[in-house]
């Protein structure tokens, strides 16, 4: 939904002009999670206030706005010890505009501002409530009650330090949310906190850390729910003083993505830790709880390289990972495929599969293109399993509230790995007591950690909001999972060792459907001015016809529909005449004939198909207008080759379309609401 940054330096001088644009920087890498305006608070020139700057649109609006106010900055300023929050925003309360925009702040005083990812569902009651003290609300957005409630905890608690007060107001709210707070109160302090909305800090010394773990404070600060809190308190003094360094920088991110930069030392907070930095010193605390808590948290290394994010020699970066799939579908199989003796491993879940081969079903849940990855190996799942496999969007099986059982084996698809419906149906089905296994890209993400166990798809990060390579590795990974459970079935073997023999190729294909771009952008070239694009297939390649669909729809903004070519005859076919772009995928495989019984229908009605077929298939070649030669591979790995096609396809059509390849609007890349 949004990016939430924030740097704190602590006697390490900076000019204001290098805080800021470590804000700005750290912005435009959270870009892709929210673009529709952005904003910065920073300590005033004279030191005591707080200035606040905000602009609708893309952060590179702000950091012109922030060019042209750096006078009454005094940018130039050198600081020793400071604390800046940045926030790039994806509207859900209020329209994007400067003022609904983070920081949201307290008061005209600017003495308290925070930003937030989230989502605060019982905030109309807390706005009330100070709204009867007397605050008067400037935005629409939900995150202004949290600014103006944690000035009114100041106000009846004066001694209470920033991380009580912090700890108090999170006791009162509702929903999803990660925040970095800032106050004139508190100088050169932050407090962050989350649940439900990721946040990890990034810690950077002059000389490596003596320790990797942060300890954990446990308090009994318990507020009594209604906003007005009781305030008995227990002050513990553990804390994180990294190797007796005094200089010190913190950065807290969203993601990664923003601090890999500076730091490859990162710590992931879980839901309700609030983190406080004072005089240079982490500490981390809790709300008491059991006596199973842990006691500290681990600093990781992060082994992720700046240029992995970074856009290399692409325009954009959904072109970039589109390219980068031969190498990423690699990385998924990496240590998990071995092609000399045909053996598949998958460590992230092998403690639990004599429990996943005892269970009744196997049911594959997700959003968007994360759900397609289930239905392109649900019928390769069936066959090696001999398990009945469902597969399901996140949010209808939330809204039917599908019976769940013990044994069952619930799989939870997605790339960033907090997206809310795909999580809410994981807590769902861990009510009821069914295993829950994770399929993400991201490491330290919520479904990562929820899951009892996982398989995490290595594909490196994914920066362009339509999602691309995480579709083909997390594709590759549900087939491997099928190699496992069927490792000792002998019937299978002959089967097993085709699909592994085409894995060990799909890197060299994939290359050679990459060689196509030319072809496609001519393609492009054709398609761009029409309204609208059918995409039909059935069998394996029914999922691309709908991941080609969906790509064509939130890039280029055209009407596209992937149609299982087997309904035609019910309905599509009347949308069937010479003027309407039909893609047709006939492979030669098991439904071959019924395909070719499909692409006569359309060439009977004038329709005029393109195809995507197998290299060298003139006989089915014949019937179309144009064609798009894919190399033949197993039945069941057809999918990520001929889905190549139709990416780089919505890619060429956004691009003559003028649209924000990256960015397209009205979409973020991480959905964390319902
Ligand atoms: C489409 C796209 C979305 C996501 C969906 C789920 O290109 O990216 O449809 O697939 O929002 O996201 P994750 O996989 O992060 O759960």
């Amino acid at each position: 939904m949004c990016g939430i940054f924030a740097y704190i330096n602590h006697l390490t001088p900076k000019t204001r002009r290098e805080i800021l644009e470590l804000l700005v920087t750290g912005l435009k890498r959270l870009e892709y999670r929210g673009y529709d305006s952005a904003g910065v608070a920073v300590d005033a020139a004279d030191q005591k206030d707080i200035a606040v700057v905000k602009q609708r649109g893309k952060v590179a609006a702000l950091e012109e706005l922030l060019q042209e106010r750096c006078v009454e900055l005094s940018v130039e300023d050198s600081v020793e010890s400071h604390c800046g929050i940045a926030h790039t925003r994806w509207a859900t309360h209020g329209e994007p505009s400067a003022v609904n925009s983070h920081p949201q702040r307290s008061g005209d005083d600017n003495a308290f501002v925070v930003i937030h990812n989230g989502i605060i569902t019982n905030y109309k009651e807390v706005k009330t409530f100070l709204e009867n003290k007397g605050y008067i609300f400037e935005s629409q957005t939900d995150t202004e009650a949290i600014a103006k409630l944690v000035h009114h905890l100041y106000n009846q608690h004066k001694d209470f330090s920033f991380q009580e007060l912090v700890e108090q107001v999170i006791q009162q709210l509702e929903g999803a949310f990660a925040l970095c707070f800032k106050s004139r109160y508190f100088p050169n302090e932050c407090v962050a906190t989350r649940r439900g909305s990721p946040l990890l800090v990034g810690i950077k010394t002059r000389r490596r850390l003596s320790s990797d773990h942060v300890p954990i404070m446990y308090t009994n600060n318990k507020a009594t729910r209604g906003v007005v809190p009781s305030v008995p308190r227990v002050n513990s003094h553990a804390h994180f003083q990294p190797e007796e360094e005094r200089e010190v920088e913190y950065f807290f991110a969203s993601d990664a993505s923003a601090v890999i930069e500076h730091t490859n030392r990162v710590l992931y907070f879980e839901d309700d830790d609030v983190a406080h930095i004072k005089d240079g010193v982490l500490s981390i605390h809790r709300l008491s709880g059991s006596s199973t808590d842990p006691h500290q948290r681990e600093i990781f290394t992060l082994k992720l390289e700046l240029q992995q994010i970074m856009k290399g020699n692409y325009d954009y970066f959904m072109q970039k990972e589109i390219f980068e799939q031969p190498e990423s579908i690699v990385n998924t199989m990496r240590g998990r495929l071995n092609f000399a003796d045909s053996t598949v491993t998958l460590g992230g879940i092998k403690d639990y599969i004599p429990e996943i081969k005892r269970c009744r079903r196997l049911m594959l849940i997700g959003c968007g293109t994360s759900y397609h990855s289930a239905v392109a190996t649900r019928q390769l799942l069936e066959e090696l399993t001999e398990l009945p496999v469902m597969v399901e969007l996140a949010s209808d099986f939330l809204d039917r509230n599908t019976p769940v059982f013990r044994d069952d084996v619930c799989f939870f698809i997605s790339q960033s790995g907090e997206t809310a419906d795909t999580l809410m149906a994981l807590r769902y089905c861990k009510r009821h007591g069914a295993l829950i296994v994770g399929i993400t890209n991201t490491v330290g993400s919520s479904i990562c950690r929820e899951s009892h166990c996982g398989v995490h798809i290595n594909a490196g990060p994914e920066i362009g909001v339509a999602s691309t390579k995480a579709y083909t590795s997390q594709f590759v990974s549900l087939v491997m999972f099928a190699l496992v459970i069927s490792e000792d079935r002998i019937s299978l073997q002959k089967r097993r060792a085709d699909i592994i023999e085409g894995l060990h190729e799909l890197d060299t294909k994939i290359r050679q459907v990459l060689a196509l771009d030319k072809e496609v952008r001519t393609l492009a070239e054709d398609l761009y001015r029409q309204r609208s694009l059918l995409i039909m297939g059935r069998g394996y390649n029914f999922a691309t016809c709908l991941e080609g669909a969906l790509k064509v729809k939130e890039l280029t903004y055209m009407h596209s529909e992937g149609i299982m070519a087997g309904e035609l005859k019910h309905g599509p076919l009347a949308l069937i005449d010479d003027s309407m772009p039909v893609v047709m995928i006939v492979m030669r495989d098991p439904v071959y004939t019924k395909c070719m019984n499909a692409l006569q229908q359309v060439t009977a009605r004038q329709g005029r198909p393109i195809l995507i077929c197998e290299e060298g298939d003139k006989e089915t070649m014949a019937f179309a207008s144009r064609c798009l030669q894919i190399p033949k591979t197993v039945d069941c790995l057809q999918g990520v080759l001929t889905v190549i096609p139709m990416q780089l396809l919505a890619y060429h059509i956004a691009v003559l379309r003028d649209c924000n390849v990256d960015c397209p609007r009205n979409l973020a890349k991480s959905v964390t609401v319902e």
